[in-house]
């Protein structure tokens, strides 16, 4: 990928290295964390940590690459509609970076294990780098469109179950409790019956991750925004698994309403999640 080498830095590692530095911080800071505020819902928590760690990616993506746009959780209004605006202020620059610092802050907050920081470089609105890393143990999952996407140095691929029937899938609860929730619940309600079970762990873009490792068979959730899927997404695609919105068309840097698979139950999960009215 000459092409993408600036000043000896390629898109990748750059991406690695702010994902790397800002998630041995967070680690640094796991139950030390001094201040605590609610964004859009009492549900939707913010910390300093999230800001330090957007701010500190930021500054390491403008020093190699000072042309790129950027679109970080933190330099956002809360809500669906300042997001939604955002992105589109952004989506059809040349190079876009879009960064979630800290996917799983009320984890972190709560010391649970399991959160992530994001990171994702989309190139004319296509997602060309994508990198999600878990600081607690030390995974980074890395994506290059068309390179395919790697683990701890080992190429991944998505799991193998062909149903429902056999089927891991992840959720989450939203924090917009008026619009994204009820339609989760109605989705929640109608596939438990259906699958092996399903899991919540708290970070949209570690599920994604494990879509990609075969971890999961399956996630769906509602009312996510472009930071949270934009890395995991290419994680998936190039693991040889399939992302759609609820309703099956194909990902976009727009999409909030996502599914994602391992390819082989895609058609039967949104078919279940439509039969449910979860999506819309
Ligand atoms: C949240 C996490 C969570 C999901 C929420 C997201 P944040 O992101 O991904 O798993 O259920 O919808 O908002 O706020 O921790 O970056
Ligand atoms: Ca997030
Ligand atoms: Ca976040």
């Amino acid at each position: 990928m000459s092409e993408q080498v600036v000043g000896g830095k390629s898109f990748t590692a750059v991406a690695i290295n702010c994902a790397a530095k800002a998630g041995e911080w967070i680690k640094t800071k796991l139950g030390n964390h001094t201040s605590l505020s609610l964004k859009y819902s009492a549900q939707d928590l913010v910390t300093e940590v999230d800001k330090g760690a957007e701010t500190m990616i930021r500054n390491l993506v403008m020093t190699h690459f000072p042309q790129h746009s950027f679109l970080g959780e933190e330099g956002v209004q809360p809500g669906p509609e300042a997001s939604t605006k955002a992105l589109q202020s952004v989506r059809d620059a040349e190079y876009l970076w879009i960064v979630d610092p800290l996917d799983g802050t009320t984890n972190f907050v709560h010391s649970f294990p399991f959160f992530s920081v994001s990171i994702a470089l989309a190139h004319k609105g296509e997602v060309i780098v994508g990198v999600v890393y878990d600081p607690i143990r030390d995974e980074l999952f890395v994506a290059e469109k068309g390179k395919g996407a790697y683990v701890r140095g080992r190429r991944m691929g998505v799991s193998a179950e062909e149903t429902l029937r056999d089927s891991l899938i992840a959720t989450g609860f939203p924090a917009d409790q008026q619009y994204a929730l009820p339609l989760n619940m109605k989705g929640l309600q109608a596939l438990v019956p259906q699958v092996r079970n399903i899991r919540s762990g708290g970070s949209a873009a570690l599920h994604m991750a494990y879509v990609a490792s075969g971890r999961l068979s399956g996630f769906w959730e509602i009312g996510l925004n472009s930071w949270d899927l934009a890395a995991g997404s290419l994680l998936i695609t190039e693991s040889g698994g399939r992302v759609t919105d609820v309703k099956g068309s194909p990902y976009d840097l727009g999409v909030r309403h996502v599914a994602a698979s391992n390819g082989h139950i895609h058609d039967e999960f949104v078919q279940a999640l439509q039969q449910a009215e979860s999506g819309s």
